[in-house]
């Protein structure tokens, strides 16, 4: 039995090892297929050929256009640095002739966007490998009581599945966007890629509402939880202790780590849903301009006035920024919440926690919910006790 378990742990810290390596290998493979990635170097991108027919700027067959007698210089740079002028037609955009904004958007996103983005992402995934490897499984200390508590109602569940589901759905399909021509597209060919990709396309645009649903709910049930307290500095000074055996600083429904999820999920998710938003309806609203403007009162000094078409751009890169971001810190939360911690994931598997568990990483909180439990059944056992009148 001791031997079963002995290789079971073992082969645990080869799988954390092995995470790391393919974690590190992971960047580094896509590092290097990233043609964009390479940017810096200006190299041109493989995937997109010129027509056959193409003039190649400096190339040997390169003409140089005759420019007429009246040529206005002066006018050809302003519009190359997107002047905006009149029409009478609804389209405004239609009166930008060249948006030059347009090619550092595209290098930014297929070069550092993608770049730092894969290195976040194996980041993540090496720091919690090798977390596992030195601290193992968050053991419940006192072991299990056998005894349970509710920890989270069917509500408070529902709420947290639905954004937990939706995210995971837009985390993939999202990552297809920025990553599966250069992943997928080898492994399944083109006419599968392109299957995959539209369908991941309509799921990302109709599971962002229940992702935005899952978030105002679980805003509106956690909030009053997640107000920062003077324990939470003492929390964090402990670490958590998560990286010492035996150690278990006090801490309410949600310790500070908790509270810091909380709150990066609810700021991170709204700036994604809103930024999505003007995704979704294209060319529709202004929502840069008018957080530059809010900005810019406190010190900022940033464009107030961008095209339909800057707007856009931001949109995607800060989408994109966002959900990278997210995407690592809920890498971490997903492996405490199964792997990384005996007993955590009954909370929201059943509800129901362990009281030792409920004792060891939220006492405070366990405290007050046993003494309402204490105080319940008394009242039930003098009910009936007490002679009927
Ligand atoms: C397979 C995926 C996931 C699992 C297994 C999981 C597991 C859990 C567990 C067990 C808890 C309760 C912790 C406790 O009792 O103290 C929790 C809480 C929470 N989860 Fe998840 N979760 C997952 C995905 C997500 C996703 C994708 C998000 C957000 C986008 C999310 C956001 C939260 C938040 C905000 C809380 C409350 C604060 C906290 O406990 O950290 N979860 N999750």
């Amino acid at each position: 039995m001791k031997k079963s378990f002995e290789m079971l742990v073992h082969m645990r810290r080869m799988l954390a090892a092995a995470a790391a390596v393919a974690g590190l290998a992971l960047a580094l493979t896509l590092t290097a297929s990233f043609p964009g990635a390479l940017a810096q170097g200006q190299q041109p991108n493989p995937n997109v050929r010129p027509p056959a027919n193409a003039v190649i700027p400096g190339g040997p067959n390169v003409v140089q256009p005759e420019r007429p007698g009246n040529y206005d210089v002066e006018m050809w740079r302003k519009v190359r640095e997107g002047l905006q002028g009149q029409v009478s037609i609804p389209d405004r955009k239609a009166g930008q002739l060249v948006q030059s904004g347009g090619e550092a958007w595209r290098n930014l996103r297929n070069g550092p966007l993608v770049q730092y983005g894969t290195w976040g992402l194996a980041a993540s995934i090496v720091v919690i490998a090798v977390f596992y490897l030195l601290r193992g499984r968050i053991a419940i200390d006192h072991g299990w009581a056998g005894r349970t508590i509710t920890r989270f109602s069917d509500i408070e569940r529902f709420g947290h599945w639905l954004l937990a589901v939706s995210f995971i759905i837009l985390a993939l399909t999202g990552l297809n966007v920025l990553y599966g021509r250069y992943v997928l597209l080898p492994i399944l060919g083109k006419q599968i890629f392109a299957d995959v990709t539209l369908l991941g396309k309509w799921l990302h645009n109709y599971v962002a509402f229940a992702f935005m649903a899952g978030l105002l709910i679980t805003f509106v049930l956690w909030v009053v939880h997640n107000m920062p307290s003077w324990r939470d500095l003492i929390w964090l000074a402990k670490g958590g202790g998560m990286l010492v055996k035996g150690v278990h600083p006090p801490s309410w429904k949600f310790n500070a780590g908790q509270k810091i999820l909380f709150w990066l999920v609810m700021l991170g998710g709204l700036s994604i849903s809103l930024s999505g938003i003007s995704l979704l309806f294209p060319f529709q609203t202004a929502v840069f301009s008018k957080t530059f403007v809010l900005l810019n009162y406190v010190g900022f000094n940033l464009p107030t006035n961008l095209t339909p078409v800057q707007e856009m751009q931001y949109a995607t890169t800060w989408h994109g920024i966002i959900a990278l971001a997210l995407i690592c810190v809920i890498i971490a939360h997903i492996y405490i919440g199964t792997l990384g911690m005996e007993g955590a994931f009954d909370a929201m598997g059943s509800g129901q926690v362990d009281v030792n568990w409920a004792k060891e990483h939220h006492s405070l909180w366990a405290e007050e919910e046993l003494k309402k439990m204490e105080g319940v059944a008394a009242a039930e056992v003098g009910a009936r006790v007490t002679p009927a009148e």
